[in-house]
C-alpha cells in the first residue's frame, strides 16, 4: 500500500513547552511539565520511564486525544491547536496510526471490517478500502483469518489486527502504547518484529511506551520521561 500524495515535513512531531495539568478533586496533578521534543521523519522512538511519569499522556497528547494545558504541538507541520473537534478527528485518521493495548476492536465486525474502519470513516470508496485492508491484513499475517471476529483471534493475532488497523490509512505517525504488554515472549518478538519492519518499509515515524527495557533497546532511540519530564533523550 502506498501512502496517499501528501507533503511528509521533515520535523514530523514537535513538542513546545508542553505542560499537562489534570485536576482531581480541586488537586492538582501535573501529568507533564515542559516537554520540548522534536522527532524527525522515520525515527523510532522508545518512551521509557516509571509507572505514572507521563508516558501515555504524552501519547494522548501527541495522538490529538487530549490537549495540552499549555504548549503547542505540530504534528507533519500542522500547529494542532488550531483545529477543531471535526477537523481533528479527520487530521487524527489519516495523519496517526495507534496500537494501544489489546480490546479495542469492535467485536461486532470481522478482523477484515476491524481494519477497514479508518478507510471507511475516511470516505473512501468501500471497494478500494476492503482491497487494501486485505493487502494490510496479509502484510501481518493473519490472510487466512479475515473474516474471523476479535473474539474468534488468539491475543497475537488481536494485536496483530491492531497493527494493521493502524497502517490501513499509511499513516506518518504511529503511536504505540505498550504494545506487546499482555503477551507472551515469542509472540511479542514476532510482533516487535513486524512493527519495525513495517515502519521501515513505510518510513513511519513511532514514539512505542514501553517497559520492556529489551525492546526500548532494540529501537534506535530511547528517551526516558520521569515526573512529567524528559530527564534523558540519548542519542535523540
Ligand atoms: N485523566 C486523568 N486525570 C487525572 N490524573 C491523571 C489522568 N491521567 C493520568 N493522570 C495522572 O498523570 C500522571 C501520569 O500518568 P500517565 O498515565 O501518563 O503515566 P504513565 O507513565 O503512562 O504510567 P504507566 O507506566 O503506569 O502507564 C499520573 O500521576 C496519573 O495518575
Ligand atoms: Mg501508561
Amino acid at each position: 500500500m502506498k501512502r496517499e500524495k501528501r507533503n511528509i515535513v521533515e520535523d514530523v512531531i514537535v513538542l513546545q513547552d508542553v505542560y499537562k495539568v489534570y485536576s482531581v478533586e480541586a488537586q492538582p496533578v501535573e501529568a507533564l511539565q515542559g516537554i520540548n521534543l522534536s522527532v524527525k521523519n522515520g525515527q523510532i522512538i522508545a518512551v521509557i520511564g516509571k509507572s505514572g511519569a507521563g508516558k501515555s499522556t504524552l501519547l494522548h497528547i501527541v495522538g490529538t486525544i487530549d490537549r495540552p494545558s499549555q504548549g503547542r504541538v505540530w504534528l507533519n507541520g500542522t500547529d494542532v491547536s488550531t483545529l477543531n473537534d471535526y477537523t481533528t478527528s479527520v487530521f487524527r485518521n489519516s495523519t496517526i496510526g495507534f496500537v494501544f493495548q489489546m480490546k479495542n476492536l469492535f467485536n461486532e465486525f470481522t478482523a477484515l471490517e476491524n481494519v477497514m474502519m479508518p478507510g471507511l470513516i475516511a470516505g473512501i470508496p468501500r471497494s478500494a478500502v476492503k482491497e487494501r485492508a486485505a493487502q494490510v491484513l496479509h502484510s501481518v499475517g493473519l490472510s487466512h483469518r479475515e473474516r474471523h471476529r476479535p473474539a474468534e483471534l488468539s491475543g497475537g493475532e488481536q494485536q496483530r489486527v491492531t497493527i494493521a488497523r493502524a497502517l490501513l490509512m499509511a499513516p506518518p505517525v504511529l503511536l504505540a502504547d505498550e504494545p506487546t504488554g499482555n503477551l507472551d515472549r515469542k509472540t511479542s518478538l514476532s510482533i516487535q518484529d513486524l512493527l519495525l519492519e513495517l515502519c521501515e518499509s513505510y518510513t513511519t515515524t513511532m514514539l512505542l511506551v514501553t517497559h520492556d527495557l529489551d525492546l526500548a533497546q532494540r529501537l534506535p532511540h530511547q528517551i526516558i520521561m520521569e515526573d512529567g519530564m524528559i530527564i534523558d533523550r540519548g542519542n535523540l
